[in-house]
């Protein structure tokens, strides 16, 4: 007979727990909700009243119904009010010796029917189970911040944990509402196994000044569609729960340095800057538990005459190439009010590209997006060439050919000998250093990376990339440029993958690895990140969308470039790309393309 949960205890109202106490509350059942003091009880009970308010404020919740909500919840300080409930959710802080002590207690407590269950992120269910005499009821029930609105559930079952304990957790799951995956104890589960190797990574990024705060959460928000930025996920989390995973990830998952916290995050813990609890993290907050980002002395100055402050004038631009980037690229430009000479090899390909433009810009009228007298000024601004001598008089050079380093270094030459001095010279290289293809010209101080993203007229992200040589002038210009294209320009150093390859294919590359493992199938990691994280796609939908070669390329010029041997691409990963199994484009990737 499976079992009733009539009523649930939480331990720990912080972050986690509060919310928890919210998604049974919300689904008609009763919870005693526990805390260490009246005032940490009094926390957690603000923190519902302020969520559950904001719900019936936004036409979310009937004023009938968070009254309910609330009148299920009894507030309680020690754990022994837990005496008569079915089952209990732990949301202490994550320490496996208080776990342990609390476990050990709680079997003391609870009736002996009683599941035991943790939300612990990390650390070993089974150490926290053999604390107790009843270590085949206990379990792990892994909610996702914030708790109420993630649809995921990880359900961790141990070697001991009883099949029946396991099927009525997963039934419980369902009846809240939640999308659970059942896995088995291991550091990190799927989630935060492939979460946080990515978020220590951007923290990297932002100690050491590779790029500001707000354009790594940018780049990663508006280059991937996620729901939010690394940092100010960080924030989300609490800085002291993140550093307790990810030393428990690298002690428990092989020590794999990428999970050796950053020492910035021990530093922002002991000077109690723990992210929006403390109301400053990585931002700074309207005060603390709110989730309002406030000025603080590190916000950019974004307003548009500070932007070109030290910009270079620009009025004709070059693009050269005819591949896809290309075409978009131009597309922007012309939509811009820019005058675009477009150079290709050729007049044929010159005649392609200008149909691929017309063809996108019709699309644009057909929806309603671009009038008719729009497209028409948009076209008449482009100039269609197939000799670069026409690029004399550019004031911006926009290189969007080939990916190979020999052919951008020759044609970059060639630029330099015919172009006026003053002029900005771009590569929208994706994966060469910029600095090679500035050393190609004599005039490095000029040259600058802007990678626009596919599809450009519609991808909102450029990746500003400065070299060691580029100037401070063409740099304000780069931005002052990206600005008036509509787009948000992210400025980055120039290393392997800029900000969103180098957190993005790593991220893919573990999740193959995982996969390779046997830990979890493609579909449940896909949906741990999407109804989990909030991703847009899971890592497996979208290797094969982006192709397993260009990804495996991506991944092995990281791993060359930073020798981190965490990067080292996965090897079915490379399997598959030598059996032709590409992804979308070749019918067969991690998934069968053919028969949808
Ligand atoms: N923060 C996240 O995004 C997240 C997501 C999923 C899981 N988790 C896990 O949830 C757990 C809680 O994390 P958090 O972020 O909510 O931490 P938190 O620091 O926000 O809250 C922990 C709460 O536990 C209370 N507490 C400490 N000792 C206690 C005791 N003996 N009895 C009762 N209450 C006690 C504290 O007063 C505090 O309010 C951790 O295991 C963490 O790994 C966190």
């Amino acid at each position: 007979m499976a079992r009733e949960f009539t009523s649930v205890g939480v331990v720990g109202l912080g972050t986690m727990g509060a919310g928890i106490v919210e998604v049974f509350a919300r689904n008609g059942i009763d919870v005693v909700a526990v805390e260490i003091s009246a005032a940490a009880v009094e926390r957690g009970r603000a923190t519902l009243t302020g969520s559950t308010d904001r719900a019936v404020a936004k036409g979310k919740l009937a004023e009938a119904d968070r009254d309910a909500l609330l009148a299920r919840v009894d507030w309680q300080v020690g754990l022994d009010a837990l005496h008569s409930v079915d089952l209990v959710i732990e949301a202490v802080p994550e320490h496996l010796d208080l776990k342990q002590r609390i476990f050990a207690e709680l079997d003391r407590v609870c009736k002996p029917e009683a599941i035991l269950a943790t939300n612990t992120s990390s650390l070993s269910v089974t150490e926290i189970s053999v604390a107790t005499t009843r270590p085949n009821q206990v379990i792990g029930i892994h909610f996702f911040n914030p708790a109420p609105v993630m649809k995921l559930v990880e359900v961790v079952r141990t070697v001991v944990t009883s099949a029946d304990v396991v099927a009525d957790v997963e039934a419980l799951c369902e009846r809240l509402g939640k999308v659970d995956v059942t896995i088995s104890d291991r550091a990190g589960f799927i989630a935060n196994a492939l979460l946080f190797g990515y978020l220590n990574h951007a923290v990297s990024m932002f100690e050491s000044r590779y790029a500001t705060r707000e354009d790594i959460d940018a780049a990663m928000k508006l280059g991937c569609g996620l729901p939010m930025g690394p940092l100010a996920l960080m924030d989300l989390i609490g800085l002291d729960t993140a550093y307790e995973i990810l030393d428990t990830m690298y002690r428990r998952g092989g020590r794999d340095r990428r999970h050796a916290p950053v020492p910035l995050i021990k530093q922002m813990v002991t000077a109690g800057l723990l992210g929006r609890k403390s109301g400053r993290g990585f931002y700074t907050y309207e005060r603390p538990g709110s989730p309002v980002v406030v000025p603080d002395e590190h916000t950019p100055v974004t307003t548009g005459a500070a932007l070109a402050d030290g910009a270079r004038a620009i009025a004709k631009v070059g693009i050269v190439g005819s591949g896809t980037m290309a075409t978009g690229i131009i597309e922007v430009f012309a939509k811009a009010g820019y005058e675009v000479i477009s150079v290709t090899r050729g007049a044929e390909k010159s005649a392609k590209v200008c149909e691929a433009v017309k063809t996108s810009l019709n699309k644009g009228v057909v929806r309603g997006k671009l009038s008719e007298e729009d497209r028409d000024a948009a076209l008449g601004r482009v100039t269609w060439s197939a000799t670069l001598d026409h690029l004399a008089d550019v004031d911006l050079v926009v290189e969007a050919v080939v990916e190979e380093l020999s052919v951008k270094k020759a044609l970059f030459a060639s630029l330099d000998e015919i172009c006026k001095p003053g002029v900005v010279l771009a590569t929208t290289t994706s994966s060469l250093p910029v600095i090679d293809v500035a050393m190609a010209t004599q005039r490095p101080a000029d040259v600058i990376g802007l990678h626009f993203f596919n599809p450009a007229p519609i991808m909102p992200l450029v990746e500003i990339v400065q070299t060691i040589r580029t100037s401070a002038e063409t740099s304000a210009t780069a931005r002052a440029v990206c600005a008036a294209l509509g787009k948000t320009g992210v400025v980055c150093g120039d290393r392997s993958g800029f900000i969103v390859n180098a957190l993005l294919f790593p991220y893919l590359n573990d999740a193959v690895k995982m996969l390779e493992a046997s830990y979890s199938t493609a579909d449940d990691i896909d949906y741990a990140m999407k109804l989990g994280c909030g991703y847009p796609m899971g890592p497996f939908e979208l290797l094969d969308v982006v192709g397993l070669d260009v990804s495996l390329a991506i991944q092995r010029e990281l791993y060359l470039e930073l020798r981190e041997p965490g990067f080292a691409p996965a090897p079915l990963l490379e399997h598959l790309v030598t059996a032709g199994y590409l992804g979308r484009k070749s019918g067969r990737g991690f998934r069968d393309h053919t028969k949808r």
